[in-house]
């Protein structure tokens, strides 16, 4: 038995129900700062901790794919100060995981408008992005400059574009099509989304990817989320029936 599959067993999960893809909501650095009477930028520091054990964590237990929202589009406006601590935490994590990327596998994502993120974070981001191409243990994509309601601007308008060139018919637009040009495209949709802190709101992530994931939602803060509490909500994720709009599985029959 391989050292993945012996945790399974370990943590009572059934490797055949595990969540392709997990998408993470990951709130709370800074009230978890304040609590200390520490500053914002110490929160995020935590919170990179705790990107490191979740990451290490999904790919031991084998999840194709996580996703974790770390910057929206309405993340901008936060004090200047703030932005460049986490462009610079962002740069260092780059740099502290690359070894674990590669040790384990690990192709690196992006999804936003990574456009609007400072050069020297583009260019490392890019340089990891290209270098770990060829991995396929695991999926990790970080939303970075990211919202839901921009890439769907986006996607409409270059789905309209398509069109008036005269390379796509508007009656074939599917919801095929669609996801195709989001900036999720090849990705499966989560089928689990865990927020942490308490809030219990989307904030604009991954509207349309969602449609039929399970929404966990639990009042820790993000640098005070463990390995062990994802591997409670995977275990309430396995007990839940996911229907997809069809009736329950034990009121078919006669
Ligand atoms: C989440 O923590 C990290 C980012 C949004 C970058 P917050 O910074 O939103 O923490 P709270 O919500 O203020 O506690
Ligand atoms: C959502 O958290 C964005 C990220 C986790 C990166 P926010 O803290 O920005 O969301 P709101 O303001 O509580 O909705
Ligand atoms: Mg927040």
């Amino acid at each position: 038995m391989n050292s993945s599959s012996s945790s399974l067993v370990r943590n009572e999960l059934d490797p055949d129900r595990l969540p392709k893809h997990v998408a993470i909501i990951m709130d709370g650095n800074g009230r978890w700062a304040r609590k200390r009477l520490m500053n914002r930028i110490n929160g995020h520091e935590k919170g990179v901790e705790t990107v490191r054990t979740i990451v290490r964590t999904a790919r031991q237990l084998n999840i194709a794919a996580l996703t974790l929202y770390a910057f929206s589009t309405e993340n901008w406006q936060r004090p200047k100060a703030e932005v460049a601590g986490l462009m610079l935490l962002l740069t260092r994590f780059l740099d502290t995981e690359r070894p674990t990327l590669f040790d384990n596998q690990i192709r690196l994502n992006t999804i936003g408008q990574t456009e609007r993120l400072p050069n020297g974070v583009r260019q490392k981001l890019e340089s990891t992005i290209a270098e770990t191409a060829g991995h396929t243990g695991m999926v990790l994509t970080l939303a970075l400059s990211y919202g839901a309601r921009a890439e769907i601007v986006d996607m409409v308008r270059k789905i309209a574009t398509s069109a008036r060139q005269g390379s796509l018919d508007p009656e074939a637009i599917s919801a095929e099509t669609i996801a195709d040009h989001l900036y999720t495209r090849g990705l499966p949709d989560p089928d689990l989304l865990i927020r942490t802190s308490g809030e219990q709101r989307i904030s604009n992530f991954l509207l349309w990817q969602i449609a039929y994931a399970e929404l966990y939602f639990t009042p820790t803060l993000w640098p005070d989320f463990s390995k062990d509490e994802f591997i409670r909500i995977l275990q309430d994720y396995q007990r839940r029936e996911r229907r997809f709009g069809a009736v329950p599985s034990a009121s078919t029959g006669p």
